[in-house]
């Protein structure tokens, strides 16, 4: 039987899945829900900025107030029964399962400003989280910020916590920066233990009946898992941080797919909200089946295997594939087009 053991911001994993951030995530009775499915380690709901701003205002207000603010959070607030609202039910709930559980649990922040939010980082690793996982989901709607500007946020950030706590610390990242690998090499040097690829945006939709704007934070689909795939494989092999990768992976073939492109972990949300947290052990056990029946005799031998230093210059290789599947396409086109007119 092939070897699953992991490693991921030094914490040492039974396997590679790992539960991302979500209302799955988000009690105590959830997060034990996902240790009793298979989870290798969970990452606990965000605590958001706003959250702590609003420590033991109503849910409504408070959600309220935040659909103007921060994007991200206006639709991440879950409505659940056992849910304690504010920094301190939450750093409680964060307490419980992590004397309780015997994965890893993750704590995560989730903010923008550089401020008192961050000192919360404090009461997370006292409260007993094996990582901290930064969230900065930062929608540059003023338009006199810029790139620069934001990239320095993440840094100041990364710094602040790194000077506070001793946990290792890993950062989400969304993947619409310029220059994304340069970026991650900058965090590593700010003292990032690992990076997260990628984060959700929420959707932004115009709802036709209501005549509104809404953001919703919808699953994600099958094609999603492209960008962590590029930018996996453009990473391992040239970073010393922890790998995580998610965004899109449905099924074990995705999970293998990611760990070839070099993630030390696939973390996972929309298919456990899509099938159920059971759905865990299909991941790991068609994982396992699928080394197997390669030939292969642990995840450690085929971590990196497909990644970009195993595959030679990506940037070279890149367009030139680019440029490949452009043409391929433009000729299918023109193909089908003389066929339909002849
Ligand atoms: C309903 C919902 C709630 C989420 N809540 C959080 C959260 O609290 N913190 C966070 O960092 N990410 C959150 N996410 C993002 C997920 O952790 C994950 O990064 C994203 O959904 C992409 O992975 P997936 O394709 O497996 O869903 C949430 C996603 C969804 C769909």
């Amino acid at each position: 039987m092939p070897t699953l053991s992991s490693r991921y911001l030094g914490l040492d994993l039974a396997h590679p899945v790992i539960a991302s951030a979500s209302p799955l995530s988000a009690s105590f009775d959830g997060m034990r829900r996902l240790e009793d499915a298979g989870a290798a380690g969970v990452v606990m709901a965000s605590l958001y900025e706003e959250q702590v701003r609003f420590e033991d205002t109503r849910y409504a207000t408070m959600t309220e107030y935040v659909a103007g603010s921060n994007a991200e959070a206006a639709t991440y607030f879950p409505e659940l029964p056992d849910y304690r609202h504010g920094a301190s039910g939450h750093i409680e709930t964060l307490r419980r399962a992590a004397d309780a559980l015997d994965i890893p649990v993750i704590a995560s922040l989730n903010g923008i400003s550089d401020d008192g939010w961050l000192d919360l980082a404090v009461e997370l690793e006292q409260a007993g989280a094996a990582a901290l996982e930064l969230n900065i989901c930062l929608v540059p709607t003023d338009f006199r910020i810029t790139g620069a500007d934001i990239e320095q946020r993440y840094l100041d950030i990364v710094r602040h916590v790194k000077s506070r706590i001793a946990l290792p610390v890993s950062v989400k990242l969304p993947p619409f920066f310029a220059a994304l690998g340069n970026l991650v090499e900058k965090l590593q040097a700010a003292g990032a233990d690992g990076v997260v690829l990628f984060n959700s945006i929420p959707r932004t939709e115009i709802d036709l009946d209501a005549f509104g704007v809404a953001r919703s934070a919808a699953l994600s689909s099958a094609g999603d898992i492209h960008l962590p795939l590029l930018w996996t494989t453009l990473l391992s092999g040239c970073v010393r941080l922890s790998l995580a990768a998610g965004g899109g992976v449905d099924g074990h073939a995705d999970v293998a797919r990611l760990l070839l492109a070099g993630a030390d972990v696939v973390a996972t949300t929309s298919a456990l909200l899509r099938h159920g947290p059971a759905h865990l052990t299909a991941l790991v056990e068609g994982l396992d089946g699928w080394l197997a029946e390669n030939g292969f005799q642990s995840v450690a031998e085929i971590r990196g295997r497909l990644d970009a230093a195993h595959c030679g210059r990506p940037d070279m290789s890149m367009h030139s594939e680019y440029a490949r599947a452009r043409m391929l396409a433009d000729f299918a086109f023109l193909d089908s087009a003389r066929t339909a007119g002849s």
